[in-house]
């Protein structure tokens, strides 16, 4: 009988497809560990780099354990919470994308609310603090909101006066590369490094405007150049930053915080 036979040609290939199989699933499970740590790492990177202290990959874990707090914060409310009170609430996931999706921690927004366009907000969100010298040197806010094709996820870094922007960055989006991708630009975010949020009164006034910031501009200190060939990723921007620094998102903390009210326990 000859040895290639169309039944032993099968039994090769089945043979073969299970070994393949049985290298891959391993694969994925035995990566599936690196590849949590690696997106953990990710993101301790990006809120490292919206407070401008990121350095190396090498010690994004060393720098954020050293300089920086996270603090849950009841947005309604406007005010920190306690680590007590957070664990009776089982917050722990540090995700935006999975805390609106508890109906029970987050609330619908009607249309004249829901400036980002994120349908529903979390009722709680979480902040990082950034502490030097044993004080809070900056705050470092996550925000989120549509822009053209996608979601955007970013971070958003006040000064301690919570007024001036010390960076801002997004971690995640679908933009296209070249136009609303110009998100990732560098330059573009150092544009927004100095800039101020708010005015003397608390009111939130800043903006990504259509075109250029001209510099002699009485508003030039509250605004930030949109981006060319994107004007609908630039009105995202826009709305978002407006969302999460507004009465829906961190205002009242923000009010609350100038007001003196630093302690979360
Ligand atoms: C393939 C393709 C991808 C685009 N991607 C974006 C984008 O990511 N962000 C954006 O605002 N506009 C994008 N646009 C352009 C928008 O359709 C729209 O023309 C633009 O926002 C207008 O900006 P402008 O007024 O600055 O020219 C894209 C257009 C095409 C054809």
């Amino acid at each position: 009988m000859s040895s290639d036979s169309p039944r032993r040609t099968l039994r090769v290939a089945l043979g073969v497809c299970l070994v393949c199989s049985v290298l891959v699933s391993g694969a994925v499970v035995g990566l599936r560990n690196k590849q949590k740590s690696n997106q953990e790492l990710d993101r301790l990177k990006y809120i490292l780099i919206a407070a401008d202290l990121y350095t190396t990959d090498a010690e994004v874990i060393s720098t954020y354990r050293r300089a920086f707090q996270p603090v849950w914060v009841d947005l309604q409310q406007g005010r920190l919470l306690k680590p007590e009170e957070a664990a009776r609430l089982g917050l722990k996931d540090f995700d935006p994308k999975n805390l609106a999706r508890d109906a029970n921690l987050s609330r619908a927004l009607t249309t004249g609310e829901d400036l980002a366009k994120i349908l529903r907000r979390p009722n709680y969100m979480f902040i990082y603090q950034v502490i030097e010298n044993g004080q809070v040197s900056k705050i470092v806010l996550p925000v989120y909101g549509k822009g053209l094709w996608s979601t955007m996820y970013g971070l958003i870094a006040l000064d301690r006066d919570l007024t001036t922007i010390k960076g801002f960055v997004f971690y995640e989006h679908g933009e296209t590369p070249g136009l609303g991708g110009e998100v990732d630009n560098p330059r573009w975010r150092q544009s927004w490094v100095g800039k101020k949020a708010f005015d003397a009164e608390g009111n939130l006034r800043l903006s990504v405007i259509k075109g250029k910031v001209d510099p002699t501009a009485a508003e030039a200190n509250y605004q930030i150049d949109g981006l060319s060939g994107a004007t609908l990723t630039t009105r995202g921007v826009d709305q978002l930053v407006k969302f999460w620094l507004g009465r829906q998102g961190y205002g009242s903390l923000l009010d609350n915080l100038r007001g003196g009210m630093q302690s979360n326990g």
